[in-house]
């Protein structure tokens, strides 16, 4: 059967790195479809809404959907609609990958760090939070439950298991935050004792930020909750070269969005220079969750090779080239 993807090409350099990555895809010959729908302010301004329902829609009916960056307009009482599709489609697991390439800033070598972030609860509930009518005191709640925490943890584990990972360290900050983060601590204990095969570490999560920066070599895969694996996986970027280079998985039941990590960058969007590696990585993502291993496999390698060869590379990296330039030079390599 054909696979369809949902496609939106999203806000400011969103469209030329979408025209990019589809443009290498297609060379694999996969056989996917694309139904292109539109989100964020490109869609703001053609429907007046954010998130049209026809593009909830397709994500439901197509349940895979590849995304730009989209921009949420400040103010305006305009809520984040990555928060939102992440709700709505209870896009619970967070996977972020942060692997050296060869010719780029990273600053060490033979890094292969996977964070599964929780995405749906704790420090994140937009309805926890509340601003006391003086405007003095500010309140926000965390809430992790075991259902979130059994599923996320498993979800590390099980993700490990398939890729022949060795050791899953649980991120926590129990000693301080009891409940909420004993909660998760205490299921991730346990559930590490069904997966005898995998080691496991527990790490307070300030200690864990000191130990990525000096010996990340120690790690493997993270498993954490919202707020830290946010910031963790940003940090795990930051080793590898920066956010150009950083996709992630957002993987529910039902659904699944695979996006870049890096925001719309309105201060490079038209100029055709943007970065399409982040998206291209996160197509790698999204073939593998549709089985499709060994194109996966094959971009991958392309992405390695064009990188070390600085072959008409964008000007993030140190090269001269432009979004197409390095797009024909992925495409020469997988022909
Ligand atoms: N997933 C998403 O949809 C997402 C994520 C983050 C930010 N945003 C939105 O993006 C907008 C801009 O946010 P920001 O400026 O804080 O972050 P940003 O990631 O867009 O840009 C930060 C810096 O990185 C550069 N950069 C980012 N991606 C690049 C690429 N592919 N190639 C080369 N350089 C690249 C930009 O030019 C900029 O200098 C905001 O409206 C924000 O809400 C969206």
């Amino acid at each position: 059967m054909t696979q369809t993807v949902c496609v939106i090409p999203g806000d400011g350099i969103g469209p030329e790195i979408m025209r990019a990555t589809l443009r290498v895809l297609d060379v694999l010959n996969t056989g996917l479809q694309y139904e292109f729908v539109e989100a964020g302010v490109a869609a703001l301004e053609k429907t007046g809404e954010l998130l049209p329902a026809a593009t909830l829609e397709s994500i439901a009916r197509n349940r895979v959907a590849l995304k730009s960056p989209l921009t949420t307009p400040v103010g305006g009482g305009f809520a984040s609609i990555n928060v939102e599709l992440r709700k709505r489609f209870d896009l619970y697991a967070n996977v972020r990958p942060a692997i050296t390439f060869p010719g780029t800033k990273s600053r060490y070598e033979n890094i292969d760090i996977i964070t599964v972030r929780e995405n749906t609860e704790g420090a994140y509930l937009s309805e926890g939070q509340s601003l006391s009518a003086d405007g003095e005191t500010a309140i926000s709640m965390i809430r992790n439950t075991r259902r979130g925490a059994t599923r996320i943890v498993r979800y590390a584990f099980d993700l490990a298991a398939r890729l022949g990972r060795k050791k899953v360290t649980a991120v926590h900050k129990a000693n301080i935050i009891k409940t909420a983060s004993g909660l998760f601590l205490d299921v991730a204990r346990g559930i590490a004792q069904e997966y005898p095969q995998i080691a496991f570490n527990e790490m307070i999560v300030d200690n864990t930020c000191m130990q990525l920066v000096m010996w990340p070599e120690q790690f493997d895969v993270i498993v954490t909750t919202n707020l830290f694996g946010d910031i963790i996986s940003d940090l795990c970027a930051g080793l590898v070269g920066g956010l150009g280079l950083a996709p992630g998985a957002n993987i529910g039941t039902d659904a699944a969005i695979f996006e870049a990590v890096h925001g719309s960058a309105p201060d490079i969007a038209g100029k055709g220079i943007a970065n399409p590696c982040a998206l291209l990585l996160a197509a790698c993502q999204m073939l593998d969750h549709l089985g499709l291993i060994e194109p996966a496999q094959r971009l991958r390698a392309a992405i390695r090779a064009t990188l070390a060869a600085k072959d008409r590379t964008t000007p993030d990296l140190g090269g001269t080239g432009t979004t197409e330039t390095f797009a024909d030079a992925l495409s020469e390599r997988l022909r």
